[in-house]
């Protein structure tokens, strides 16, 4: 099976990863050309849309491209080809990929029915029990989101699926590096548990422990660095 295949339209180019129906790669480009998508649901303006079952996230163009942006493929190529390098980690699957002349993109991909961490805090057991292992899942496979707030990662129901993969690092050979970027998770997490959801310090201990089992790459003393990431960022956030 092919893992993309390529497009060429008259005014964007780009990639499908699964088989497309005509409507679809149509509606695409227009999407794309207009920077809206007049159908869907906008979860976020000009910026994140729901249609139907599908997921449509505009990359606008940057307005001064560094030297490396005009080489690579675009952001919405990019967390196409994210998705299946960070397989298993489930992540919604990518249907089409665009981008325009401008270097502005656009991808499809599916949309995932399920809520936050922060929303499920307290109310759903088994999705908070599960959360140590898909951190250490990411961890063993040394994925690492560059951006990893509670608003990031949603249940479907059965597994965590991570989201906004334009953000996930290439793997790091670094065993410190992978370290640090683990207490950083864990500092994200635990800022946006008790800012969102209320959640405190005691309250998340035990699955930061749990994690500890599950994966090498930290040790239940780390704790205290998570604790100390944290405070860094309520302080960044002007909360301390
Ligand atoms: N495929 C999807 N399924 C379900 N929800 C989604 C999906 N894609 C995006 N969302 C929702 O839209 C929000 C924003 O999406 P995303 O994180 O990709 O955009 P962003 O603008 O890069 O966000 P940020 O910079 O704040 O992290 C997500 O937090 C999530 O609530
Ligand atoms: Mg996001």
């Amino acid at each position: 099976v092919a893992t993309r295949v390529a497009i060429e339209l008259a005014d964007a180019r780009g990639f499908r990863y699964t088989d497309l129906d005509d409507d679809l790669l149509e509606r695409g480009r227009r999407w794309l050309a207009e920077g809206v998508v007049p159908e869907g649901q906008q979860v976020r303006e000009r910026r994140v849309y729901r249609w139907g079952d599908l997921a449509i996230k505009f990359f606008p163009l940057v307005s001064k491209p560094r030297l490396r942006d005009r080489f690579r493929p675009s952001a919405a190529v990019r967390s196409a080809d994210t998705y299946r390098r960070i397989r298993p980690v489930p992540s919604p699957r990518p249907r089409l990929a665009l981008e325009a002349g401008d270097g502005a993109s656009l991808l499809v991909y599916d949309w995932v029915d399920g809520d936050s961490v922060d929303v499920l805090w307290g109310v759903d057991e088994a999705a908070i029990a599960a959360l140590p292992a898909f951190l250490a899942s990411m961890h063993e496979r040394r994925v690492f989101h560059g951006d990893f707030h509670v608003h990031n990662f949603v249940w479907d129901g059965e597994a965590w699926v991570l989201l906004d993969l334009v953000g996930v690092r290439h793997a790091l050979r670094s065993f410190a590096r992978g370290r640090r970027l683990a207490i950083d998770h864990w500092a994200y997490l635990l800022w946006g548990l008790d800012h969102h959801a209320g959640a405190d310090e005691a309250e998340v201990r035990p699955l930061f422990d749990e994690y500890t089992r599950l994966s090498p790459t930290l040790a239940p003393r780390d704790w205290r660095k998570v604790v100390r990431g944290w405070r860094g960022l309520l302080r960044r956030a002007g909360q301390l």
